[in-house]
């Protein structure tokens, strides 16, 4: 079995389906990324997976365990299931060292002397150690991603979710950023996420599948999603994105 199963999952926001009988996997150790137009669900099937939003039918199961469906723990879900978005959410009235530590204290019920310690090697490893009692708005956007990125981290997860994390970024910043995701993946982290960063998911993709209407329509490893698409939609995608880096 492996570690992420999604099997036939169907979702509606009220009449409108958004995810119609998607399946797909994810080994453990495994980058896979999530590539496909506007509206095709990237960010929705990331959400059920974190247990954000329900799913109508289908399920998910991680590590063997159902996480869909009734009589599941959301809030255990979400401690071993990380996820950070394209706006990074860092509490504004808290310093880095206190966003980074909070969920570790009074989710995990660390003592804060062991969180606050793991906080600072985890900032350490970004170089933003030097920023442990800094606010989020006196950091720029790339470092404020960065610690997202740690916060998550600092809570041991066994999967990471990355919801177009360079999106907001100025395109200096996103190297940064991109280059603590190559790194999680080298440390063989397991990582699904959505981005429109293509040579970025050529490069650290074990597998990279193409959305479109709600439903993985093409799936396989980089080169050949980027180098020889199989199917039509996949090459006109491919096609407009390169058209676009044009003008
Ligand atoms: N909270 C919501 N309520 C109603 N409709 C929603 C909601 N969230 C998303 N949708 C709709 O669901 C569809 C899928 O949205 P989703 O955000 O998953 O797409 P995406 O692939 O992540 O797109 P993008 O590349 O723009 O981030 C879209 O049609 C969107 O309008
Ligand atoms: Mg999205």
């Amino acid at each position: 079995m492996s570690f992420i199963e999604i099997r036939d999952i169907s979702k509606s926001y009220g009449d409108v389906p958004v995810i119609n009988g998607l399946s797909m996997s994810v080994e453990q150790h495994q980058v896979v990324s999530l590539i496909g137009p506007s509206g095709s669900g990237k960010s929705t099937l990331l959400r059920c997976i974190n247990g954000l939003e329900p799913i109508h039918s289908g399920e998910i199961l991680v590590h063997g365990d159902r996480i869909t469906g009734p009589g599941v723990d959301v809030d255990a879900l979400r401690r071993q299931i990380g996820i950070v978005f394209q706006g990074y959410n860092l509490f504004p009235h808290m310093t880095v060292l206190e966003n980074v530590t909070l969920a570790p204290i009074q989710v995990l019920k660390q003592p804060r002397e062991a969180a606050e310690e793991r906080a600072m090697t985890l900032l350490k490893r970004i170089g933003l150690a030097h920023k442990a009692k800094e606010y989020p708005d006196r950091m720029s956007g790339g470092q404020q991603q960065r610690v997202a990125i740690v916060r998550a981290l600092a809570m041991d997860p066994m999967v990471l979710l990355l919801d177009e994390i360079t999106s907001a970024l100025d395109p200096e910043l996103v190297s940064e950023v991109l280059n603590i995701v190559r790194d999680l993946a080298q440390e063989g982290m397991t990582m699904l996420l959505a981005t429109h960063e293509m040579g970025f998911a050529r490069e650290v993709s074990s597998k990279v599948c193409f959305l479109c209407d709600g439903s993985v329509y093409e799936e396989g490893p980089p080169e050949q999603i980027f180098g020889d698409p199989q199917r039509e939609r996949t090459r006109g995608f491919l096609r407009s994105i390169r058209e676009a880096k044009r003008i």
